[in-house]
Order: structure tokens, then C-alpha cells, then sequence
């Protein structure tokens, strides 16, 4: 089936990363030079996703200005001949009216901020990618797509018992082949104890038309915000609900540690630091010397 619109919900606050998301935007922040939301964009456009619909909030327009012309950048690059580094600098920009910016008023939860993007979404499925997840590899909304038949689609992956409390944890059903799995439940933030399984819920989906009628309840749930999981759970039993367990490496890039584990892994992938840094972790870091 073809998808042509993905939903990126921008409008949190950040705040396991202040103070660096005080006044920048927590999906700006670089992994090794490019920002969390241009991988996130890239991985929609690698699936042939052709609308790019995001929900900011205040604080939030430079990732506007990113997908953006900056002329005085590009008239000295092209000045001064360097024209890859102007190609670096224009490739992000797609077909005029491609980008669409909702505001979400005040950080509800997940499924608010999918729910401000309601009036331009038309009777069709929908990508939300979270660019606070990033999954290296070839594009996980792409191999959704691919397996997407109708319902609703989730990424999952095995995380540790001890974990649970922080995910959308799903009760696991049959296998329904190639990596996709039936959901039979799905429950937000449940305690170590009470968690049905190990298998989490990552920062990729494909929601139904449906979902915004449920969302539009606005009913509050963990951490007292609107989650999306909650909504999609509801739909359980009225239509297909699958896990699809992606082949890439996933970071959880809105905590610390797995921004930074991030940053070293795709910065050793890079050819031009690849020698020198692995040398330096070597020396600095597994040797002990700090
Ligand atoms: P997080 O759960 O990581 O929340 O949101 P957060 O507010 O960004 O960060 P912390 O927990 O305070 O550090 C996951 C994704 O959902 C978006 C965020 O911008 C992020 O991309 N989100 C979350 C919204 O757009 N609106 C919300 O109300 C909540």
C-alpha cells in the first residue's frame, strides 16, 4: 500500500537533555554533523513518503529554517567554489509545499501531538516516525510499508525486563511471517511486574484513520498525557494490529546515553575519523586511562 504522508512530532520539551533543550530543539541535536530530524526525514523519503508533516511547538523554528533556503550560507559557499559543501547544505530542501507545520499548544502527550496533524491527514494510513528514536540501516518506515497491509503497524524490538516501565509494552500473538507479529494487547509504561512481554514499542508507526476518532476523546493516560499507544490499543479487536521487528540498530537519542552511543557509532562508520577515533577509544577509554 502506498503511504505518501509521515507525521514527525516535534513538540516536546526535552527535558532529559537540558540545558541543552532550553531554547534548542531536542531533534536538532547532532549526531556527528547532521540533526536528529534529518535522518528522521531521510528515512520517510527513503520510503517514498512525499509529505512531511511536523508538530512543533514553541522554541522549535529552527528545524523550519533547517529544511530551508539560507542564502547568505549558500551565496559564500558558491562564492568561495565550494560546491559540495553547498549540495550538503541544499540537499534537505525538497519541492516547495512538501513541508507542513502544525503547533502543538502545550506538550500533551504522543497522541495529542498526532492528533494536532488531524485536518491534513485525509481518509488514508499515516507514518509517525519520532526522530528521537534513530535506527541505522535501511529505512525501517520502509520496510513497514512494505509489509503494511491495513490496521495499524508498530515497530517493536526486545528490550530489558528492567526497561518495560519506560516503553509501550505489546502482548505478543502469532507470527504473521517476514519479521511481522500479531498484537493481541498493547499497554503504556507498565510496571516490570505487570508487563505482558519484553517487546517494546520504538519510535516508528503506521496509524489508521481511526486513531484520530479515538484520539479526538483526548483520554489521559501514563504520566497523565494522550498516548498514542493507548488509542491504537482501543483498535485492538476492530482492526489488524502487528509489530514489525526492524533490522537496524536502534539509539534512544532523547536520553544521554544513547545519544552519545550514537554519535560513537556512526562517527567510527565514518570513513574519515574511523582510524583515529577507534585508536583514541582504544588508548583513552578501553585502556582505562580515563
Ligand atoms: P518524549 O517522550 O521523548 O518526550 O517524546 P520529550 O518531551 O520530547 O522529552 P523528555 O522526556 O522531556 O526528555 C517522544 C517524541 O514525541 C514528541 C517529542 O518531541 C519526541 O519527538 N512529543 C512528545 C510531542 O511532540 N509532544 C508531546 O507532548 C510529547
Amino acid at each position: 500500500m502506498k503511504i505518501k504522508k509521515a507525521i514527525f512530532p516535534v513538540g516536546g520539551l526535552g527535558t532529559r537533555f537540558l540545558p541543552a533543550t532550553k531554547s534548542m530543539p531536542k531533534e536538532m541535536l547532532p549526531i556527528v554533523d547532521k540533526p536528529l530530524i534529518q535522518y528522521a526525514v531521510e528515512e520517510a523519503a527513503d520510503a517514498g513518503i512525499e509529505q512531511f508533516i511536523f508538530v512543533t511547538s514553541r522554541g522549535k523554528s529552527a528545524i523550519e529554517n533547517h529544511f530551508d533556503h539560507s542564502f547568505e550560507l549558500e551565496n559564500n559557499l558558491l562564492s568561495k567554489g565550494k560546491r559540495d559543501t553547498l549540495k550538503t547544505a541544499q540537499e534537505m530542501l525538497k519541492i516547495p509545499g512538501s513541508f507542513a507545520y502544525v503547533r502543538q499548544q502545550e506538550p500533551a502527550g504522543l497522541g495529542h501531538a498526532v492528533w494536532c496533524a488531524r485536518h491534513l491527514i485525509a481518509n488514508e494510513p499515516v507514518a509517525v516516525i519520532l526522530a528521537d528514536d534513530l535506527i541505522s540501516g535501511s529505512s525501517t518506515i520502509k520496510q513497514m510499508i512494505d509489509n503494511y497491509t491495513s490496521g495499524n503497524m508498530l515497530a517493536v524490538m526486545d528490550v530489558d525486563k528492567r526497561d518495560v516501565s519506560s516503553y509501550g509494552i505489546i502482548t505478543p500473538g502469532k507470527a504473521l511471517g517476514n519479521n511481522v507479529t500479531e498484537i493481541l494487547g498493547l499497554v503504556e509504561k507498565p510496571s516490570i511486574e505487570k508487563a505482558p512481554s519484553k517487546m517494546a514499542v520504538v519510535g516508528r508507526y503506521i496509524i489508521e484513520p481511526a486513531v484520530f476518532e479515538i484520539l479526538e476523546q483526548q483520554n489521559r493516560g501514563a504520566s497523565n498525557e494522550i498516548q498514542l499507544t493507548d488509542a491504537i490499543a482501543s483498535r485492538i479487536g476492530s482492526s489488524n494490529c502487528s509489530g514489525y521487528k526492524f533490522s537496524g540498530e536502534r539509539f534512544d537519542c532523547g536520553s544521554k546515553l544513547g545519544f552519545i552511543q550514537a554519535n560513537i557509532k556512526l562517527s567510527v562508520q565514518r570513513s574519515e575519523m574511523k582510524k583515529k577515533l577507534k585508536s583514541w577509544l582504544q588508548d583513552e577509554i578501553l585502556d582505562g586511562k580515563i
